[in-house]
């Protein structure tokens, strides 16, 4: 028989980022809240994240930025938790930050001020915090939830689910919030790793020969596009580019690459004209890594016949090799999983959950909040803010 334990007005699973903000703030609120998590130290990812230096936000958050079945779901939170507001918080706590590019703010220190300031402000609210709890039962009756790890339990008429996704399951990640929202008959979109570096085989194996070489480019999948570096690794493709894409690719579709961003669509025809004796080798060599321009200049050769004088080819010709150049399609056999996604695509459907208080609208009182939920960022500080902003929208409501 387990042993119930102080009663509080909220349980929250998971202490991550989610999870610890929005106990801090409903704490903040006069809640008495508890927090559990199966790991032995809270913020585990945030540790890690943004290279050790966590990337918490983006100042170019803005809806279109995530992807969910429902594309307006998010942006209520987003807009009444912005990264303004997460910006201020870092500075109350004396925090350091720098921008690093394309809007990311990262600590000048380290993540592990991420953690402190959430469990300062978690001091703050007098929140109770149980780590190497592992939850084997969480039941639901009279208006409240009980939740059971062993032979201790819990019980709150409001529950947070905050457990993530499971991507990196070395760090804890599980799926555990889909099985609980399973269990509540709230429905799951089918989780899937995101952010994840793609693997190559067939005749495109022969690329992964160049792992280490590095460029800039456009990554597109779909309508998605990102202009930054794309990284061949020994099983495929990785870098920022395509993690991007790699949210957005679904398996037996193709990513198109266009390996020269910085040239004017017709550069190889002004070239012929301007430069007729160079040779095509030579110009890619100018624009890209030299392993990486050899590979795709034999590559366009084997398959255009080209000759080596850019004078001596055909506009048509010319036109083609551009056209290779710049819509390179690969077609990856798959991904590296969770074990290596940063994010989890997918998850507790938002058509279950209030936008508002990411309340369950056919389980009052359960919440979720996070990874866990059908909301996935963009690389870049994405899905920090989702996490502070959908934590902060439950706090608010509980
Ligand atoms: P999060 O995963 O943070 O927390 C979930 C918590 O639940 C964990 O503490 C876990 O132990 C616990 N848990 C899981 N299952 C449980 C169970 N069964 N019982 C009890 N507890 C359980 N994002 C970003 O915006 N900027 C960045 O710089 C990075 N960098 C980055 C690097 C790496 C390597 C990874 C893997 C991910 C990132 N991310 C990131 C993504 C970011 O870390 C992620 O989106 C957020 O941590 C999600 O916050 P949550 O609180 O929802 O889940």
């Amino acid at each position: 028989m387990a042993i119930l334990t102080d009663p509080f007005d909220v349980v929250v699973l998971g202490a991550g980022a989610a999870g610890l903000m929005c106990a801090a703030f409903a704490g903040q609120r006069g809640r008495r809240v508890l927090v559990l998590d199966h790991a032995d130290r809270p913020g585990r990812k945030i540790l890690i994240s943004g290279g050790g230096r966590c990337n918490f936000t983006n100042i170019h958050t803005a809806p279109d930025r995530f992807l969910s079945a429902n594309p307006h779901f998010h942006k209520s939170a987003l807009s009444r938790y912005t990264a303004a507001d997460f910006l201020a918080l870092v500075e109350s706590h004396g925090i350091a930050w720098h921008e690093k590019t394309l809007g990311q703010l990262f600590c000048d220190g380290s993540a592990r001020q991420i953690v402190d300031l959430l469990l300062a402000e978690c001091d703050r609210g007098n929140v109770v915090q149980r780590y190497d709890t592992s939850v084997t039962d969480v039941s639901h009756a009279d208006g409240r939830f009980r939740v059971t790890a062993g032979e201790r339990s819990w019980s709150a008429p409001c529950l947070v689910i905050a457990t993530g996704g499971p991507a990196i399951p070395k760090l804890g990640a599980s799926g555990f919030a889909y099985d609980l929202a399973r269990r509540f008959g709230l429905k799951v979109v089918e989780p899937r790793p995101a952010l994840v570096p793609l693997t190559l085989g067939g005749t495109e194996a022969l690329f992964r020969e160049l792992s280490g070489v590095s460029a800039p480019v456009i990554a597109r999948s779909g309508p998605a596009a990102f202009t930054e570096a794309a990284l061949f690794t020994h099983r495929g493709l990785s870098g920022p580019a395509i993690l991007q894409v790699s949210s957005y690719w679904r398996k037996g579709e193709p990513i198109s690459v266009d390996f020269l961003p910085g040239r004017d669509a017709g550069w190889l025809l002004a070239a012929k004209r301007n430069t007729p004796r160079a040779a095509l080798r030579a110009m890619l060599r100018d624009e890209l890594p030299e392993r990486l321009a050899q590979a795709l200049c034999d590559r366009l050769g084997a398959e255009l016949m080209l000759p080596h004088d850019i004078g001596n080819m055909s506009d048509a010709a010319l036109r083609k090799a551009e056209e290779r150049l710049r819509q390179w399609q690969f077609c990856p056999t798959g991904s590296e999983g969770f074990a290596k996604a940063e994010v989890t695509a997918g998850g507790i459907s938002t058509a279950e959950l209030s936008s508002r208080t990411m309340e369950a609208r056919r389980m009052p009182g359960l919440y979720a909040i996070g990874e866990a939920v059908d909301v996935t960022g963009w690389l870049g500080g994405y899905n920090f803010q989702w996490a502070w902003a959908s934590a902060m929208a439950a706090a608010l409501a509980l």
